[in-house]
């Protein structure tokens, strides 16, 4: 079915319907190696980054220039337990300046990687942080101010595991590569030529959508499952797809994750939406010989968004799943898998609002000089945000995680009632979020908000916000002196 799908989209060009084209050839899913570290003479955790302009063969004809670190495509996956102390020593080895942003990370400011901690060329950037949070997929990507978009779809992004043993419940798949999968999902374009195509689709509202899916730097992946559950961390890293995430006869699986740790309990359903930056950890118990397969569907960007005209109608492969005619047992998922405080909005002690129109927050372009937003440390905040425009959004919030508390004044579904860093927001409608920043502060050095479509991010459709000491004087807030106004 899809095939049938995909093959009437195939000879459309790019940008015009959207679709994913089939593919017949396969090629068994790639998984990024674990990043290796050392334990330092303080006892740090010391990972090192070695970010390269370099080719990919995507076996699209010619090999493609690509960026990748420790490797052509992508980044091996970073994993630390909360409460060690990490360093990662991220070298940049490319010609053009860039940052790392540790996203869904509870950090200081000047470790996040925004765009105010750009990384010269040939230079390397060491920030260090403890990490404190619950166990999560995250993951990093570059910052630099109107360049994220381009630098991610080369292939700069990775996953960032954060390990919790002292809450960890038991019985998940955890055996990473075996039956704990991860899983960057991306749409490409290619130039006929084989090179890798940017400007496919790139004037599209949304920004750039390509025709090729590639799920961990490969197109056409499978993976051999040789245990009856295996756990998929999904990343949506792509730059403006979003994706509804189903099997592909329809049975239900679970979902045991959202962006920032374990949902309470697992929650059943038929399929997991995820615009992009967003992450879902996904249980699918397989049968012995069958194989199956992954799939998205058209998603669901509200009542005004003709999704189907964005992105192509019908659903497309992400990666096939074929299991071995014996099985290894798998533990049953426990009933509960994480104790979640409840978001409560009555702990709130103010609220601000963020409107989102075309490109702009509250009426207003990025502006590197200027701090949007000042919040005292510690305090829990409402933030509406609301979309007013009529073009999909998003929105993404550093330093760590936030609760969904309402969706148009309704509660939030099971699958929004975790830890997020990152919301969809259909045209028309609003979305309360409950955020407390904790622990560190800094007047002259923001953290960022903004739509997480790259194009709209690249646009400037993000605004600055510092954390600081409550009673913090006015006078004592601003932007860091090498940030200035970017030029557009
Ligand atoms: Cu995924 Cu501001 O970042
Ligand atoms: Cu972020
Ligand atoms: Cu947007």
């Amino acid at each position: 079915m899809a095939a049938i799908i995909a093959s009437m989209l195939a000879g459309c060009s790019t940008g015009g319907t959207g679709g994913i084209r089939a593919i017949e050839a396969f090629q068994p899913l790639p998984i990024p190696p674990l990043a290796e570290s050392q334990l330092d003479d303080q006892g740090r955790r010391v990972f090192d980054l070695d970010v390269r302009e370099t080719t990919t063969d995507f076996g699209e004809g010619e090999v493609a220039g690509t960026w990748g670190a420790n490797g052509t495509y992508l980044a091996p996956t970073i994993r630390a337990e909360r409460g060690e102390t990490v360093v990662v020593n991220v070298a940049n080895n490319t010609a053009q300046t860039t940052t790392l942003h540790w996203h869904g990370m509870h950090v200081p400011a000047h470790m996040d990687g925004g765009p105010h901690s750009m990384v010269d060329p040939g230079t390397t950037w060491s920030p260090t942080w403890t990490i404190d949070q619950p166990a999560s997929t995250l993951w990093f990507h570059p910052h630099p101010h109107g360049r994220t978009g381009e630098q991610i779809y080369r292939g700069l992004a990775g996953l960032f595991l954060v390990d919790d043993p002292a809450a960890d419940p038991g019985g998940l798949p955890d055996e990473y590569g075996v039956d704990d999968i991860p899983l960057i999902v991306q749409d490409k374009a290619f130039t006929p030529d084989g090179r890798l195509d940017y400007t496919a689709g790139s004037t599209t509202a949304v920004g750039f959508v390509g025709d090729t899916l590639v799920a961990n730097g490969a197109i056409g992946a499978y993976l051999d499952v040789g245990r009856e559950r295996v756990r998929l961390r999904i990343l949506n890293a792509s730059t403006a797809r979003v994706y509804d995430f189903a099997m592909a006869d329809g049975r239900p699986f679970q979902v045991i994750a959202s962006d920032g740790g374990l949902l309470a309990e697992p929650v059943q359903v038929e399929s997991v939406q995820l615009s992009p930056a967003e992450r879902a950890e996904i249980v699918v118990e397989v049968q012995p010989g069958a194989t199956t397969a992954l799939v998205s569907r058209t998603p669901d960007l509200g009542a005004r968004v003709d999704a189907a005209r964005i992105f192509g109608s019908g659903t497309f492969e992400v990666l096939q799943i074929r299991a071995a005619q014996r099985l290894e047992p798998s533990d049953p998922l426990p009933a509960t898998t994480a104790q979640i405080p409840a978001a409560d909005r009555a702990a709130a002690e103010h609220s601000r609002s963020f409107v989102l129109g075309g490109r702009v927050i509250n009426g207003r372009l990025m502006d590197m000089g200027r701090i949007d937003e000042v919040v005292p440390v510690g305090r829990s905040e409402v933030w509406t945000v609301t979309n007013q425009s009529s073009q999909p959004h998003n929105f993404h919030v550093h330093d760590g995680q936030f609760r969904v508390l309402s969706v148009d004044g309704s509660p939030p579904s099971q699958l929004l009632s975790g830890w997020k860093d990152t919301v969809y927001v259909a045209p028309t409608t609003s979305v309360d979020i409950l955020v407390r920043f904790e622990t560190y502060t800094d007047p002259r050095f923001p953290y960022m908000y903004h739509c997480h479509l790259q194009l709209h991010e690249d646009q400037g459709m993000m605004g600055q916000f510092v954390v600081v000491e409550p009673g913090t004087d006015a006078s004592e807030v601003s932007a860091p002196d090498q940030g200035h106004s970017a030029s557009r």
